[in-house]
């Protein structure tokens, strides 16, 4: 009998030429090109997961009935491959993002992939694609997608029974054009991403649809991105389109870290979690709480919250400049990349391409 994890492989008959590929590595941009593979696994009620396959990267045959393009049962995962600096290559708490996608599958009614399929499809794919992993010694990586529709066919509406999980990879330099330059925000009190008992923890592919009409007006305000806040009241600070925030309070060794608390309305975040545990053994105080933006515009104001960063695995860690919201604006400091900022993003980076070492075994070698 052919176990679940013999993946059938089907290689490119015309893969990209290696000229071809490094134009691409001279300047990949973000999510733009997609490597010559993917991979999918199938799921049907009954028989479980199957036909795992490394084939081609191609377009999908969808039927207009299938259940994904009526309900919206779609979720997904974002983690990178990292070149080292002997050759070989890495990836950063990948049974984190395998975890997250089952959280994600539960909230949406979804079948869990087991963290066994979901590791073997990101090996299974770098062993066709691994010279689309960017050389080690820049910013640039391999952005790896896994994502999960249902495909049954039918209008009712209840959980699908049948479901295709994917795996495409796109090599990636910085998420935003400008780099670490610190963006500004949007202060959203207009529209809300998620409220409690919604979907906002889940990485459900209906919370990025909720959150473009907000994101669309943040760029007519001139801001880069926008900052969710909670349904209820509208005033404490939740997280930002596809990052989570934190707040540094102080300077130097007596620097304080604070970050929203996990509501339930917003993504528990790996680079979150790792940078929780990694100002840690830097020496600084954490602490996951409520962070009203009151408290935001007061104390940036009196000099006692210095720096505000995003992190994410697109965005890693980007400083945050300038807040703006209905009722006005004002800037983080004075506006640049800070040091706490500067300093936990080196670590973080030099962890994920092996030039810090690894305390935590974060790192897998693919
Ligand atoms: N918040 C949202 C809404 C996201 O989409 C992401 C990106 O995955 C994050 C936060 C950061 O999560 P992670 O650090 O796991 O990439
Ligand atoms: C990520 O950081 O992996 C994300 O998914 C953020 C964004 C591209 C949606």
């Amino acid at each position: 009998m052919t176990g679940v994890l013999d993946f059938t492989r089907i290689p490119h008959p015309s893969p990209a030429t290696a000229a071809e590929r490094d134009q691409v590595l001279a300047a990949p941009g973000f999510g733009k090109f997609f490597t010559d593979h993917m991979v999918t696994i199938d799921y049907t009620e009954g028989r479980g997961w199957h036909s795992p396959t490394v084939q081609p990267y191609a377009p999908l045959q969808l039927d207009p009935a299938a259940m994904v393009l009526h309900y919206g049962q779609a979720i997904f995962e974002g983690l990178k491959a990292y070149r080292q600096q002997d050759g070989s290559i890495a990836s950063f708490r990948v049974t984190a993002n395998a975890d997250r996608l089952r959280a994600s599958a539960r909230r949406i009614a979804m079948p869990e992939l087991p963290d066994d399929l979901f590791l073997a499809s990101i090996t299974e794919l770098l062993a066709v694609d691994r010279d689309w992993v960017p050389a080690a010694g820049g910013e640039d990586s391999l952005y790896m997608r896994p994502f999960m529709i249902s495909t049954e066919v039918g209008l009712g509406v209840r959980p699908s029974t049948e479901y295709r999980y994917l795996l495409i990879a796109s090599p990636a330099s910085a998420y935003f054009p400008r780099g670490v330059k610190p963006v500004s925000v949007w202060l959203s009190t207009e529209y809300v991403r998620a409220a409690p008992g919604g979907t906002g923890a889940a990485k459900f592919a209906g919370n990025y649809a909720a959150s473009l009409v907000a994101q669309a007006q943040a760029a007519d305000e001139g801001c880069d991105q926008v900052v969710w806040l909670d349904a209820n009241e509208r005033r404490y600070v939740e997280e930002m389109g596809g990052m989570n925030l934190f707040f540094v309070f102080g300077s130097g060794s007596s620097a304080r870290l604070v970050t929203p608390e996990l509501s339930g309305a917003l993504l528990p975040g790996i680079t979150r979690d790792s940078l929780l545990t990694l100002a840690t053994d830097a020496g600084f105080a954490v602490e996951e709480r409520k962070i009203s933006t009151d408290e935001w515009r007061e104390k940036a104001a009196s000099g006692e919250i210095t720096e505000v960063f995003a992190c994410g695995t697109a965005a890693v860690i980007t400083p945050v400049g300038t807040v703006k919201s209905a009722a006005g604006e004002f800037t983080i400091g004075d506006g640049e990349s800070g040091e706490v900022t500067m300093a936990l993003r080196d670590t973080l980076t030099g962890i994920q391409r092996g030039t810090f070492a690894d305390t935590h075994g974060w790192m897998s070698t693919l």
